[in-house]
């Protein structure tokens, strides 16, 4: 008995210290140890030796020894390294590829990317500025002083530690800072994030994002203005879009004008989003005001130029007809894996 009991133990710590490998060792093991000459068979074989009065002891012994020798197999058969498609020769190469799933681009990257496109093919190059802007380049220089009402057309966020320091409300600190960098003739666009103080609502965010347009050479006039926008919208939204323009005011431009395009929801029927009117304002622009030429040292009697600002937002909701402009930053995969395909 005594002799039976030190073989288990030694049986159990072989079985413990077994570390699985392939299919073909697990089945070593079935026969060594379950199988019908294997060990446990011959163990419980041992009974007819034991005396009586141990035979009800040694029997539950040897119970959980099997238990112990079968729980080892079935683990042992579960796990990957058991398992019969884990073995080399066994892959199955008719099966179907697993299928990666493909990211797509933002929207409003979408958008951005195409507005940069169309008016790269019209000699516009690419500029950029920082969002966090000082007092300066998104106000003062745009013939914005402190105190003046238009301001207040712009919920500013300011920067706690420096009160000079603030979140760029428009993109037309950018031309500011191009202003003060390069000479004419200048042809640039300006891409970029955007902050207001604003509720967060279907309709309005307190981040988004805008173009700035900006070109300034000799001779540059309204009609120049007219006709890059009039091209910028037929590339965008097809031929048939009409425009129209609206005496606006900006600080920065003189004259002004707010450029609308028949809506591209309802085709003019009237909808939400055109208020029921038909038309959908799109962009704000105007001729580059002299005082911010001279601003930057440029001689306004030999320059001109025109500048607008455009929602890439707006450009989007027209463009793929989103209602909310929540949608654009709460990273749903269901409303981002519909924009594939576009680059
Ligand atoms: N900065 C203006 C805004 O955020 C948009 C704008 C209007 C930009 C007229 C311009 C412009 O460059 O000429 O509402």
């Amino acid at each position: 008995m005594e002799q039976l009991l030190q073989q288990i133990e030694e049986y159990k710590q072989e079985i413990a210290s077994i570390i699985p490998n392939g299919a073909d060792s697990l089945e070593a093991y079935r026969i060594k140890f379950l199988g019908t000459k294997g060990i446990v068979k011959n163990l419980f074989g041992e009974m007819k030796n034991v005396p009586n009065d141990k035979k009800k002891e040694f029997g539950q012994i040897l119970n959980e020894f099997k238990q112990f020798a079968e729980t080892k197999y079935e683990e042992w058969k579960q796990s990957s390294a058991g398992s019969t498609q884990s073995t080399e020769n066994k892959v199955d190469l008719t099966l179907p590829g697993d299928v990666l799933p493909l990211g797509t681009r933002h929207p409003i990257s979408l958008v951005r990317n195409e507005i940069v496109h169309i008016f790269g093919r019209l000699g516009f190059s690419v500029a950029e500025g920082p969002e966090i802007e000082d007092d300066w380049h998104n106000f003062t220089a745009l013939n914005l002083p402190e105190n003046h009402p238009a301001r207040d057309m712009q919920d500013t966020f300011y920067i706690n530690q420096n009160p000079d320091w603030l979140l760029r409300t428009h993109t037309s600190s950018v031309q500011a800072r191009v202003l003060e960098k390069q000479k004419p003739p200048i042809r640039i666009i300006c891409p970029g994030r955007v902050y207001r103080n604003e509720t967060i609502s279907a309709r309005a965010h307190c981040f988004f994002h805008q173009t700035e347009g900006l070109y300034v050479d000799e001779n540059v006039s309204f009609a120049d203005l007219k006709q890059t926008l009039y091209f910028f919208v037929q590339e965008m939204f097809g031929k048939d879009v009409r425009v129209r323009f609206r005496p606006s005011y900006f600080p920065f431009t003189e004259p002004s004008a707010e450029m609308d395009i028949n809506c591209r929801i309802c085709g003019g029927a009237g909808c939400n989003v055109c208020k029921h009117t038909g038309w959908v304002e799109i962009l704000g622009s105007g001729m580059v005001h002299p005082k911010m030429l001279e601003n930057f040292g440029i001689d306004s009697n030999k320059y001109t130029g025109f500048a607008f600002g455009m929602g890439i937002e707006r450009i989007c909701q027209l463009k793929y007809r989103i209602n909310d402009l929540r949608l654009y930053s709460q990273n749903d995969v269901r409303f981002l894996k519909q924009f594939t395909g576009a680059v």
